[in-house]
């Protein structure tokens, strides 16, 4: 564990995340993935209108529900190592038939350094009227805790694998929102390569796919979760994670590329890698 000062990893804590979050130390978290609950904002027109969490109505002002994701979000900032990571799942949202509602209006007021917005093409869409393109997508931002460039560079074979990220949904797990393992997996073998070790945290840890897909891949979680039902799920998901190691192997072997595009497009592009 080298110089963690927080002891209690490879635990999920139960409780509201904010208050759990203001009582961690700083600089000691090497990498969050996380979704939370999107607010829906009373959105209409789809098929999936139904995602109800155990313990949680989903349904604040919209204004409440922003500062509470700031002050998540700068906690979390708080609580990483210098030059640590976030990667933060959301999705555009629209107001019914209005406009759109965009992540960004609350990252922007937060200390992370946004370095990247990748698209997640789930291709599947949950709304089925037509006022507006089915939305096949949702977002996730990689956030550098930095105050001026981003950190170290991608090895070019998983950087290659691009800004838009086609992982179709999770269908088999009865969370109502889970991540496929894909997603977290693909994060931590692209920022981690061959490291082991780092803590990787999630505040809204739901089903425990950020864990599974961490200790798959040699690493320590910390999870928090308000639901005690969802905690007992990911638990058993934990003990039982060798059983969806396939599935973190099978992205393994898609950062294994042996021509990268540079070289395709400029063979003596090597050179340009050697630059700081
Ligand atoms: C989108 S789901 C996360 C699903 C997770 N990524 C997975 O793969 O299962 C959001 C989770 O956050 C939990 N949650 C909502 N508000 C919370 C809060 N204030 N503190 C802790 N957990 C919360 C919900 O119970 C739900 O399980």
């Amino acid at each position: 564990m080298g110089t963690n000062p927080y002891k209690v990893v490879n635990i999920i804590h139960e409780g509201d995340c904010l208050e759990l979050l203001r009582k961690f130390p700083s600089d000691f978290l090497d990498c969050t993935i996380t979704s939370p609950p999107y607010n829906k904002c009373g959105a209409r027109g789809g098929i999936k209108d139904s995602i109800i969490y155990d313990e949680d109505t989903d349904s604040k002002p919209e204004s409440e529900y922003q500062s509470e994701q700031i002050d998540v979000l700068e906690e979390i900032h708080r609580a990483t190592v210098p030059g640590g990571h976030c990667f933060y799942n959301h999705k555009v949202r629209y107001k019914n038939k209005g406009s759109a509602i965009s992540p960004f209006e609350w990252l922007l007021k937060t200390s992370w350094l946004i370095r990247q917005e990748i698209v997640w093409d789930r291709n599947a869409a949950i709304n089925i009227r037509g006022w507006r393109f089915h939305e096949f997508d949702e977002r996730i931002y990689w956030l550098n805790k930095s105050d001026d460039a981003a950190g170290h560079e991608l090895e070019s074979k998983h950087a290659i694998l691009g800004s838009v990220w086609h992982i179709p949904p999770e269908t088999k797990n009865k969370h109502p929102a889970p991540f496929p393992i894909e997603l977290p997996a693909r994060v931590l073998i692209s920022v981690f390569n061959n490291e082991k070790e780092k803590i990787v945290f999630d505040p809204y840890m739901g089903s425990g796919t950020t864990a599974v897909a961490a200790v798959l891949l040699g690493h320590h979680y910390i999870g928090l979760e308000q639901s005690p039902k969802y905690i007992k799920t990911a638990e058993k998901r934990i003990k039982e994670a060798q059983s969806e190691s396939f599935k973190v192997y099978a992205e393994q072997t898609l950062h294994n590329v042996k021509n990268p595009y540079h070289r395709k497009i400029k063979p003596d592009a090597e050179k340009w890698l050697q630059q700081p």
